[in-house]
């Protein structure tokens, strides 16, 4: 599929077809309401807003296909087909329909609804900048302790040399298409396969305010980003 372009150099995947199982009952995550609008509608909106982004690919559960589409018609160029069995495979899902004209591709999760579009830029401009891989990341807040089978403490992680990693993460569509080509088993991020096969990962600042939606507490704490001027 080559869908209509209608300005910058940048096509993004979003994984939207899991069930969101940690967030309790209710239906797929993404079509999980914040502030009135399904978190979906959250995510595509400030992708859209995001001057680099051509296109927006979207993986949605196989059985809220209509929906999905019905929902994200006011915000195109969007194109919306069914996710896979795992976000490794709805990403790929994704990645196989987007238009091989746009040279960089970012992957983010419907998840991370609101992901600002100065985020979404700052990871853009970083790959266009000469990065085959970019990932927006934040200090780890708490201890880590690595810990073995009984739940006793092996030791002490030095956290200053830790992240929390973020999307959206950015790639040449080079660089991501051999990513998932070579992957053997699933990954919670596309830098992990990236990272597989040695790519160099860059880093850039990632916001607070693109905090994964996961558990109900998320959910709440969302909506305070939501209600931020
Ligand atoms: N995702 C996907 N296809 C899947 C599984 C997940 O596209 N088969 C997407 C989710 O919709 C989400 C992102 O990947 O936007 C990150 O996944 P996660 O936060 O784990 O969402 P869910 O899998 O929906 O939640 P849970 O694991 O609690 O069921
Ligand atoms: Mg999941």
């Amino acid at each position: 599929m080559t869908a209509q372009t209608l300005r910058g150099d940048v096509a993004v995947l979003v994984p939207a077809a899991g069930a969101g199982v940690r967030l309790g009952p209710g239906g797929p995550k993404a079509l999980r309401e914040l502030g009135g609008e399904p978190l979906l509608v959250h995510a595509v909106r400030r992708l859209c807003a995001a001057a680099s982004i051509a296109q927006v690919v979207v993986a949605a559960p196989a059985d809220s296909l209509d929906a999905v589409r019905a929902l994200l018609e006011p915000f195109a160029p969007v194109f919306v087909l069914a996710g896979g069995a795992s976000r490794q495979l709805s990403v790929a899902a994704a990645l196989a329909a987007a238009d091989p004209a746009l040279d960089i591709v970012l992957v983010h999760d419907a998840a991370r609804a609101l992901a600002p579009p100065a985020l979404i830029e700052r990871v853009a401009a970083a790959v266009r900048a000469g990065s085959p891989a970019v990932i927006p990341v934040l200090p780890v807040i708490d201890t880590i302790k690595q810990v073995d089978d009984a739940g006793w403490v092996l030791g002490t992680v030095d956290r200053a040399a830790l992240r929390a990693v973020q999307t959206p993460q950015g790639f040449r569509r080079d660089v991501l298409l051999a990513a998932h080509a070579a992957a053997v088993d699933e990954h919670t991020d596309d830098a992990g396969l990236a990272e597989k096969i040695g790519i160099p990962v860059q880093t850039v600042e990632g916001d607070e305010a693109a905090l994964k939606i996961t558990r109900p507490a998320d959910l709440r704490l969302a909506e305070i980003f939501l209600r931020l001027p």
